[in-house]
């Protein structure tokens, strides 16, 4: 799990190699090239995935709408499949998936194949049977992912959701030319700023000792961090068997903030966004009641810094490519977490790397 963490600036790399050109302002996407007019046109985009993939869905969710005003929906392939879904013809289906042999995943898609939906796979396995029975799509090329807690497939999924929402806010004319091109080198410095989160790894090391022994956690973040705060949360109880609940952070008032006290760490991915203020102000809630704050913050925010126990610090970026970067401070905490606590990290008790029965 940790050489699969620490691919991820070359396997991000890999991911955008090929298909991001920064300097001439173009993202070349064959699959999707082939797409563009249903995609542009869709009444909905709807996303299926299972597990860590669901939460890249729910990313690149927040992405689409927001840069190419497309309605999109996010669903569990477990639950899509049984539960007789509306599926309009010229509905896209985008289906997420590491193996690309996940049971549910796969029948959800025949099925909205079967009432005409379009279906795009973003699939790391390249010839497997999700990539197969998808009209299109993008491979992720995060290479071959062996431990079962998925790492580097996820940053790698999010890649290639990014780079699919700006190529098509672009065309449809959602996305101004200016974020653009801003937005494009931002993702095309993701790399370097990946590897410089995990330069500092020794000091989230230090911060798992700390709160190994903590029987249950809160992840908490609002927006583009939303779904991170629900990664952090699957990754820590996937590998450590620690209790861990993610919730949007607004939220914790209707129900979690009632678990707070001195035993419970909190922890919030609150980069610098447009929901900063409100983060912050949600921050404070927690330390008056006197739970342990640990926070995922931007460099140089002095502000956050001053009112958490403990900071993981990640470089500036754009808020829309920020989840890329500020998953593998959480990534890291956990494996350490688990390793302290002596566990198997690399096959964590009950699950299975590829699920291939309901
Ligand atoms: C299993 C794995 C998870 C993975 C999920 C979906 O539960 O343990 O890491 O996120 O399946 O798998 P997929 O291959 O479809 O992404």
């Amino acid at each position: 799990m940790l050489k699969e963490i620490f691919e991820q600036p070359t396997t991000i790399y890999d991911c955008l190699r090929g298909r991001l050109d920064a300097a001439a302002g173009t993202i070349t996407m064959a699959g999707i090239q082939q797409y563009a007019d249903q995609i542009i046109n869709a009444n909905r985009i709807v996303i299926i995935a299972c597990g860590t993939s669901w939460h890249a869905g729910l990313v690149a969710e927040y992405i689409i709408e927001d840069l190419c005003r497309i309605n999109v929906e996010v669903e569990y392939a477990s639950e899509f499949r049984y539960r007789n879904p509306v599926i309009n013809k010229g509905d896209v289906i985008i289906a997420i998936s590491q193996s690309g042999e996940t049971a549910d995943t796969l029948v959800a898609i025949e099925s909205a194949k079967e009432k005409g939906a379009i279906i795009l796979g973003v699939v790391n396995v390249v010839g497997s049977s999700i990539s197969r029975a998808s009209h299109a799509g993008a491979y992720t090329h995060a290479g071959p992912e062996i431990s079962v807690a998925s790492t580097k497939a996820f940053t790698a999924q999010l890649t290639v959701l990014m780079m699919i929402a700006l190529k098509v806010g672009y065309m449809k004319g959602t996305l101004s030319s200016d974020r653009y091109r801003r937005l494009l080198n931002e993702l095309d410095a993701v790399p370097e700023k990946a590897a410089w989160v995990l330069n500092h790894h020794d000091h989230i090391k230090a911060i798992a000792e700390k709160y190994k022994d903590a029987r249950d956690f809160l992840y908490l973040g609002r927006g583009y961090n939303f779904a991170i705060a629900l990664e952090g949360a699957l990754k820590l109880k996937e590998i450590s068997y620690i209790h861990a609940e993610g919730y949007p952070a607004a939220e914790m008032k209707h129900g979690p903030i009632a678990l707070v006290d001195e035993n419970l760490p909190v922890v919030f991915v609150a980069t610098k966004d447009m929901y900063h203020e409100k983060v912050v102000s949600n921050m404070q809630e927690i330390k008056a009641r006197k739970g342990k704050l640990l926070a995922v913050i931007t460099e140089g925010d002095e502000m956050s810094k001053s009112i958490c126990d403990d900071v993981m610090i990640v470089p500036e970026t754009d808020e829309v490519i920020a989840p890329l970067i500020n998953v593998i401070p959480l990534q890291l905490l956990s494996y350490y977490i688990g390793v302290a606590k002596g566990c198997n990290v690399d096959m964590p008790r009950n699950l299975a790397k590829s699920v291939t029965v309901e």
